[in-house]
C-alpha cells in the first residue's frame, strides 16, 4: 500500500506560519527553513504538504484570504460578467498569482494602483481547466480580475421559464462541489484554502438572488443584491441562484426558499428542520453560521443536497409530501460541522466530509425520530455500500477511505466509500469505546478544527492522541490502518441490524415462497420498510409478479422518488410496460444524477433498453444540468449528432 503513506499532515490552517514561510518561500517547496528550532517541524510539515492534485494554484507561496465579486446576471446571453477581486496574503513576496479557471473569458487583471498588469492562460487540461497566471508585486493586496462565464459553465445550468416548476420566469443555479466554482469565479479553487466573501450580483427585476451567504427574504426594487459571509469558507462552497422565489420561515433561525407554487408543500415537508438543528448543536455544539435556510430548486438540480453554507441547496425530489426523506436535510445540515466547519483538505479526504456526515445524520435522525429509524437507515446505508464494493472490486484501491484520485476527475471517482464506509468506520469506533467517550471525542474534533482544512493522517494521529491512547491496543483492535488504506470493509465491522426491516425479511420469504402480494403483512410500514422490501425483492421478477405486487402496493404511482427509483429498476428488469410511462415521467422530469445513472445503466444494458433510453434521454436531455448530461451522455454513449 505504499502509495497510500500520505506525507505529514497538510499544515494549511497555520496562517501565522506564513510568516515563517516568508524566509524559505523564494526556494523550492522542500528546502529546509532557517527558523528556530521548535518552529522547523511544523514548517516542514507546511512545505511538504502535498499538493492538491486538482487544482493550480499555489496557496503556500500566496493565499486568497478575501473575494469580492460584482456581477450582472445575463439570461439572454447566458453569462455572468463583471469582476473578482481577490485580497491576497503574499508573506515570501512572490510575483505571480496562479488562480484556477475552466471555460473563463479574462479580459483584465488590474493590481490596487488601478493599473492594468501581464497574465497569461495556460493550455487546458480536461476538467482541471486552465491556469490563469497573473503578475503581482511583493506589495499586491487585491487583485482584480475581470470577466465573464460561457453558456457552458459545467457549475452554471440557466432554466428557461419552462424548466421550472411555476413555468412563470427563469433560473439560475450553480453547483461549484468538487472543482466547478472555477467555471464561474477565478479563484484558489483547493478545500484547503478558505476565504470570506461580499458579492453585488445585478439581476432583471423582480428575480430574487441567493448565495451560500447573509442572503435577502424580499425581491429588490432595482435587482441589486449585496452578499456577505463573513466566516471563512472553501471555494467549493460558493454559490448563487436565481430565480422566482419566496421565503417562509420554519422558525427563528430557519426557513426555506422556493418557487410559489411549492413553497407550501416545502415549508410542510420541511417543518421539522429547527428540531434538527437543536438536535445537532446539542451533540456537535453551537451552530457557527447565523441562520440556516433550505432552498428547493426546480427539478433540474443535479444532487439530492448541497450544503452550501447559510443555504441548502435541495432538489424538490425531497418533497414526498409525507415527510419521509428528511434525512437529506439531517444531511446537508450536519455539514454546517463536517465539511463546512472542519473541510476535507483535498478530495483524496472525501470521507472526512462525507462519511462524517453520513454518521451524522443518523445521530440527528435518531434524536428526533428513535434508534429504530436510524438502524433502518443504517442497514439501508450497509446495502448501498455493499453494492458499490461489489461494483469496483472488493480490492479495488478505490474502495479505501483515503482516495487516490490522481489525474482522475473527484466527481468521478469519489462515491459510496466514502459516505457509507466512513461512517461504519465510525460507527465501529463509537461502539468500541462506547457513546459517552466517542461524542465528545467527535465534538473536539470539530471544536479543535473550526474552519480549518485537514487531511487523513491529521485526523488518525488526533483520533490517537484523544480516543485511542488511554487504551492500549485499541488501535490494533480496531484495525484503522486496514479501514483507511486498505480495501473492501474490514470484518471487525459493527453489525448493524433493524427489527422493522427484520419484519420486511420475513415477508420477503413468503413472497419468494409464493405468497401473493396482497397477503403479506404490511400494516403500519413505513416508506423505509418498503424501500427494503422492494430492493430486495427476488430476481429476476416476471411482470405477472410485478403486476401482483404492483396491485397491491401501487408502486408505480410512489410519490417517495427512492421508493420510485428502486420500483422502476425492477420494471426495466422484468420487462414491466405498465411502469414505462412512469420511467418516462421520471426521468424527463428530474435531472438528479443519483437516480438517473442507475436507470439509465439499467436500461443501457439489453439493446431494446438502450433504444427506449436514446428516445427518453432525447426529451429529457436539454432539461438536464451540465453535469447530468456529461454523465448520460457517458453512459449512452451520446455525442453530438446521436440524437
Ligand atoms: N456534498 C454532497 C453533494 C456532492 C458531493 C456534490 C460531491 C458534488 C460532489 C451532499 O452533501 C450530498 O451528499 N448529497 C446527497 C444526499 C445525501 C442525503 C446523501 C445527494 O445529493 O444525493
Ligand atoms: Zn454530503
Amino acid at each position: 500500500m505504499k502509495r497510500f503513506q500520505n506525507p505529514i499532515p497538510r499544515a494549511l490552517v497555520l496562517i501565522p506560519l506564513l510568516s515563517l514561510l516568508a524566509a524559505c518561500a523564494a526556494q523550492t517547496r522542500t528546502a529546509p527553513p532557517v527558523v528556530a528550532a521548535s518552529k522547523v517541524r511544523v514548517v516542514q510539515e507546511a512545505l511538504q504538504a502535498p499538493h492538491d492534485p486538482h487544482s493550480f494554484a499555489e496557496p503556500e507561496m500566496v493565499r486568497v484570504e478575501h473575494l469580492k465579486l460584482d456581477l450582472t446576471v445575463d439570461f439572454a446571453h447566458k453569462k455572468l460578467t463583471g469582476r473578482a477581486s481577490l485580497r491576497i496574503a503574499n508573506p515570501g513576496g512572490t510575483g505571480r498569482l496562479i488562480l484556477d479557471t475552466r471555460d473563463l473569458d479574462v479580459q483584465r487583471a488590474v493590481l490596487d494602483n488601478g493599473q492594468a498588469t501581464r497574465f497569461t492562460l495556460g493550455d487546458p487540461l480536461p476538467f482541471r481547466g486552465r491556469p490563469l497566471e497573473i503578475e503581482i508585486t511583493p506589495q499586491t493586496r487585491w487583485v482584480h480580475v475581470d470577466y465573464s462565464t460561457r453558456p457552458e459553465a459545467a457549475a452554471l445550468q440557466w432554466l428557461a421559464p419552462e424548466q421550472t416548476a411555476d413555468k412563470k420566469g427563469p433560473f439560475l443555479l450553480t453547483q461549484s462541489q468538487a472543482i466547478l466554482a472555477r467555471t464561474w469565479v477565478p479563484c484558489q479553487d483547493t478545500p484547503g484554502v478558505r476565504m470570506t466573501y461580499e458579492a453585488t450580483v445585478r439581476v432583471p427585476r423582480g428575480l430574487l438572488a441567493l448565495m451560500s451567504a447573509e442572503n435577502p427574504t424580499q425581491v429588490s426594487a432595482d435587482g441589486v443584491y449585496r452578499f456577505k459571509m463573513e466566516q471563512p469558507i472553501p471555494s467549493y462552497l460558493l454559490a448563487l441562484a436565481v430565480g422566482t422565489i419566496e421565503f417562509r420561515p420554519l422558525g427563528s433561525r430557519t426557513g426555506v426558499y422556493a418557487e410559489p407554487g411549492v413553497i407550501d408543500l416545502a415549508a410542510w415537508e420541511l417543518a421539522d428542520t429547527p428540531k434538527m438543528m437543536d438536535a445537532a448543536e446539542k451533540l456537535w455544539g453551537p451552530y457557527r453560521w447565523g441562520r440556516y435556510d433550505l432552498l428547493i430548486l426546480p427539478p433540474s438540480f443535479p444532487y439530492g443536497g448541497m450544503e452550501n453554507p447559510r443555504l441548502t441547496f435541495t432538489t424538490p425530489t425531497i418533497l414526498a409530501r409525507d415527510r419521509s426523506l428528511v434525512s437529506l436535510v439531517a444531511h446537508e445540515l450536519a455539514h454546517s460541522w463536517s465539511g463546512n466547519l472542519v473541510t476535507n483538505a483535498t478530495w483524496n479526504d472525501f470521507w472526512l466530509n462525507e462519511g462524517f456526515t453520513n454518521y451524522a445524520e443518523r445521530r440527528i435522525m435518531e434524536s428526533l425520530y428513535g434508534k429504530d429509524y436510524a438502524d433502518m437507515l443504517a442497514v439501508l446505508g450497509r446495502q448501498d455500500l455493499q453494492e458499490t464494493v461489489d461494483e469496483l472490486g472488493a480490492t479495488s484501491p478505490d474502495t479505501a477511505l483515503l482516495l487516490n484520485i490522481g489525474d482522475r476527475d473527484p466527481d468521478e471517482v469519489a462515491g459510496n466509500i466514502a459516505y457509507e464506509k466512513g461512517s461504519l468506520f465510525l460507527r465501529t469506533i463509537e461502539e468500541a469505546v462506547g457513546r459517552a467517550k466517542f461524542d465528545p471525542f467527535l465534538r473536539s474534533w470539530f471544536d479543535t478544527h473550526a474552519f480549518q482544512s485537514l487531511d487523513t493522517p491529521h485526523f488518525l494521529a488526533f483520533l490517537q492522541d484523544h480516543l485511542l491512547n488511554d487504551q492500549p491496543g485499541l488501535a490494533e483492535k480496531l484495525r484503522i490502518r486496514d479501514w483507511v488504506y486498505g480495501p473492501g470493509v474490514p470484518d471487525n465491522e459493527v453489525k448493524i441490524t433493524s427489527t422493522a426491516l427484520a419484519q420486511v425479511d420475513l415477508q420477503l420469504q413468503a413472497f419468494a415462497q409464493g405468497t401473493p402480494a396482497a397477503q403479506l403483512q404490511t400494516a403500519g410500514w413505513t416508506s423505509n420498510q418498503w424501500l427494503h422490501l422492494i430492493r430486495n425483492l427476488p430476481q429476476p421478477l416476471g411482470a405477472d409478479r410485478m403486476a401482483d405486487l404492483d396491485a397491491a402496493f401501487h408502486f408505480t404511482q410512489s410519490g417517495n422518488s427512492e421508493i420510485l427509483n428502486a420500483w422502476l429498476l425492477h420494471a426495466i428488469r422484468a420487462g414491466y410496460e405498465p411502469a414505462y410511462p412512469a420511467l418516462e415521467r421520471f426521468l424527463v422530469g428530474m435531472g438528479r444524477r443519483k437516480f438517473l445513472k442507475p436507470l439509465y445503466s439499467e436500461l443501457a444494458k439489453t439493446p431494446a433498453g438502450a433504444d427506449r433510453a436514446l428516445g427518453i434521454y432525447e426529451k429529457a436531455r436539454p432539461g438536464y444540468h451540465p453535469l447530468s448530461q456529461q454523465m448520460v451522455d457517458e453512459i449512452l454513449g451520446w455525442s453530438a449528432g446521436s440524437g
